[in-house]
């Protein structure tokens, strides 16, 4: 099976302390996580090395880092560059987040440069992509998407793409209450699938991971991830509660 993945995104929220606390109270839990299932915490960059301590021996639970340079080193003061992520030993790491395009106008081509950073500094993208409301409203979701991965990720070689992560996030539903339907996450995952199959054939297709994000908590998680084309989910503000976290794992396919 490909690779099924509860990831947290903890955006700019909590103390170090609260953050150790979380996580510490997601860990008293028993997950039944082996080589399929695996959980990211993307943790704030001043917190990736404490929380990577804390999860050292946790088979299957990585950090990740919610952002990275587009460059590769130099003068870019306050920048995080994928070359430092992978010297601290951190090997995961969002790209593309919604917030990112809206508030810090990255565009598709900045993010292709930030996948291609990402991938040489072995440092696996989670790549985000998703539709804003007027979009979904005019019914033009799956072209949009589709641009969206066209001009960030298909130049990548088919090695490259061979279990890439792919975090598909409509705008609309994040923060809000307001999911997708499982049904609307599976017809456009089943979307995103297909396309890559067209790109790349359907075994590389089948190997890419596609997580939903959107309000996702405890009492949606396994309707959303039982869906064929949903291999798990990347999370926010329910991540921010232990429990509601841990029963997001076990609803894991
Ligand atoms: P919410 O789960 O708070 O809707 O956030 C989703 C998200 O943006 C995860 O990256």
């Amino acid at each position: 099976m490909r690779k099924q993945i509860a990831a947290a995104n903890w955006k700019m929220n909590l103390t170090l302390t609260e953050g150790i606390q979380l996580a510490e109270d997601i860990l008293k839990n028993e997950f039944d996580l082996n080589k399929s299932r695996a959980v990211l915490m993307a943790v704030p960059f001043p917190y990736l090395i404490s929380i990577q301590q804390l999860l050292k021996g946790q088979a299957n639970i990585h950090v990740c880092a919610q952002n990275c340079a587009s460059t590769k080193n130099g003068a870019y003061t306050g920048e995080v560059s994928a070359e430092m992520l992978n010297s601290i030993g951190v090997h995961y790491v969002l790209i593309g987040h919604s917030e990112r395009r809206e508030y810090y106008h990255e565009d598709n081509a900045l993010l292709a440069a930030k996948v291609n950073l990402a991938l040489a500094n072995e440092v696996v993208p989670v790549f985000c992509c998703g539709e804003p409301l007027a979009v979904r409203e005019a019914e033009t979701q799956n072209a949009f998407v589709e641009n969206q991965l066209k001009e960030s990720i298909f130049h990548l070689s088919a090695d490259q793409m061979k279990g890439f992560i792919i975090a598909y996030e409509p705008i609309w539903a994040i923060g809000t209450g307001k999911t997708a339907s499982s049904d609307q996450a599976q017809e456009l995952h089943a979307h995103i699938r297909s396309v890559i199959a067209a790109q790349y054939g359907a075994e590389v297709a089948e190997s890419v991971t596609i997580l939903y994000g959107g309000s996702v908590k405890a009492a949606n998680a396994a309707d959303i991830f039982g869906k064929p084309d949903v291999d798990g989910g990347l999370v926010g503000g329910a991540s921010l509660i232990a429990s509601e976290f841990s029963t997001i794992i076990k609803s894991l396919k």
